[in-house]
């Protein structure tokens, strides 16, 4: 068998559309322009590419994006002071702060201090709480997006046997929240679980969220499993520098129904869905109709 392969880019892309849309509705219809700040504190490189590129896709879709650049040195009661002014400022609907955080900040106190509904990040205990519960929250941006590619590659999802290979605060634990919500008999797998490879073998859909280069091989794979993979790695392979998933793409690709690509999967859909989660929180600040297809 070989894998259909699902293209994150195209579907990420048109995402996007929708969220242009329906930001265009907000400003005829209602005269509303969502915004959203990023955060980000010190020079990490990695971030600073994070940053620019959000900030360039929000303008796109015809929203506002503010971004505060803060010294690595600055200390949390600045953080938290900028925090509470956003949490304020009614133009601003979405707030993210950008991970890794320094270590001499509180990254759960900074977390817990953006108000529940501009967290489009989904990171707040709140919304943690809410998605456990079955109700109506933020989710998180690379989750959601993995949820989209599988809904819309199989439809209902109901039934099936998913794991989850990572625990994770950001991916592991809300996808497998969001398999469950959907029905899905859900395994979490970690470093610590015994024969993965028999674990991973019985599941109709795999989700690899470790951050292992090429991992999970595709013997571990059930024929026609669907693959998603989380995985961002940077290697060095024949002299050159490349970015491989945490599954061996080309075994996996010839045992499963599909797989995502690295890169061109689950990647380009991570910022999508924070404008998704943009939109849908202006909308519920304003008490309007939610966007259809963009939630959980
Ligand atoms: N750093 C890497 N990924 C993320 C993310 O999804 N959100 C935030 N806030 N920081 C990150």
């Amino acid at each position: 068998m070989t894998a259909t392969i699902i293209d994150g880019k195209a579907f990420a892309a048109r995402v996007r559309e929708q969220v242009a849309e329906h930001v265009k509705r907000l400003k005829t219809d209602h005269g509303i322009k969502p915004g959203l700040a990023v955060v980000l504190v010190g020079e990490d490189p990695a971030s600073q590419v994070y940053v620019r590129s959000k900030g360039k896709m929000t303008v796109e879709v015809g929203m506002n994006s503010v971004e505060h650049k803060l010294d690595a040195d600055t200390s949390e009661a600045d953080l938290l002071s900028l925090i509470d002014q956003l949490n304020n400022d009614p133009e601003i609907h979405g707030i993210l702060v950008q991970l890794p955080l320094p270590k001499h900040l509180d990254e759960d106190l900074v977390i817990n201090s953006v108000a529940p509904e501009k967290d489009v990040d989904g990171f707040h205990i709140s919304n943690v709480g809410l998605l456990g519960t079955g109700q109506k929250s933020m989710v998180p941006c690379t989750p959601l997006g993995c949820l989209m590619m599988l809904r819309d590659h199989h439809g209902s999802l109901s039934g099936m046997d998913a794991v989850v290979i990572g625990r994770s605060n950001i991916v592991g634990k809300p996808m497998a929240q969001l398999l469950l919500g959907d029905s899905c008999t859900v395994t979490i797998a970690h470093s610590r679980t015994k024969d993965l490879a028999d674990v991973v073998r019985r599941a109709d859909i795999v989700v690899a969220a470790v951050g292992r280069p090429e991992m999970v091989p595709g013997d571990w794979i059930k024929p026609g499993a669907t693959v998603i993979d989380v995985g961002i790695n940077r290697i060095e392979r024949d002299g050159k520098n490349k970015l491989v998933g945490d599954a061996d793409f080309d075994s996996c690709a010839a045992v499963a129904g599909a797989i995502t690509p690295v890169p061109g999967g689950v990647g380009p859909m991570t910022i999508a869905c924070l404008l998704a989660n943009t939109v849908t929180a202006c909308c519920r600040a304003n008490g309007l109709a939610e966007p259809e297809g963009l939630t959980a």
